[in-house]
């Protein structure tokens, strides 16, 4: 039997595979769609205080070095950043304290502390810059970085603030 509203056997086949397809891509695909963006949507605003030294065991006038690393997990992603520097008092008050980034602001390789010279040098292309971080010679375009937020919490721990990013 034929008519002018039959479809084929093949248009017939065509038609449900496609439907099916299309039900698995939106039943499959939703859920894996959401499953990538939610921990995006999650992400952000945290931040933490992180403990860098004793103020008591950190002597006035010489850069103490310090290093942590922190690992934010983003989902199934985990992502570790290591930041690392040096805490210098300029006497005994606990406010007077200056935490400098060893991270050279010309392409960032660490900087090392020289007590002979007190200068912080780069070994990259030997840049060096002074106790405070201010650009003495080299390529650097500013000085270095600056852990600007610091506080000393009740056991006496410098902790500096770190925030996602
Ligand atoms: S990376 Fe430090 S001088 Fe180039």
């Amino acid at each position: 039997m034929s008519g002018p509203n039959r479809i084929s056997r093949r248009d017939f086949m065509t038609a449900t595979t496609a439907l099916i397809g299309g039900f698995i891509a939106v039943v499959l695909g939703v859920p894996s769609v959401a499953y990538l963006i939610d921990p995006a949507r999650k992400s952000g605003g945290k931040e933490a205080w992180v403990p860098i030294g004793k103020l008591k065991d950190i002597p006035v006038g010489t850069p103490a070095p310090f290093s942590f690393t922190v690992t934010r997990v983003n989902g199934w992603e985990r992502t570790s950043t290591t930041y690392s520097g040096f805490i210098l008092r300029s006497s005994n008050d606990p406010k007077d304290v200056l935490i400098l980034s060893s991270r050279c602001t010309h392409l960032g390789c660490r900087v090392n502390w020289h007590d002979e010279s007190q200068t912080y040098q780069c070994p990259c292309h030997d840049a060096r810059f002074n106790k405070l971080g201010g650009v003495i010679s080299g390529p650097p375009p500013r000085p270095l970085d600056r852990f600007a937020v610091f506080n000393v919490d009740a056991d006496g721990n410098v902790v500096i603030l770190v925030k996602e990013s």
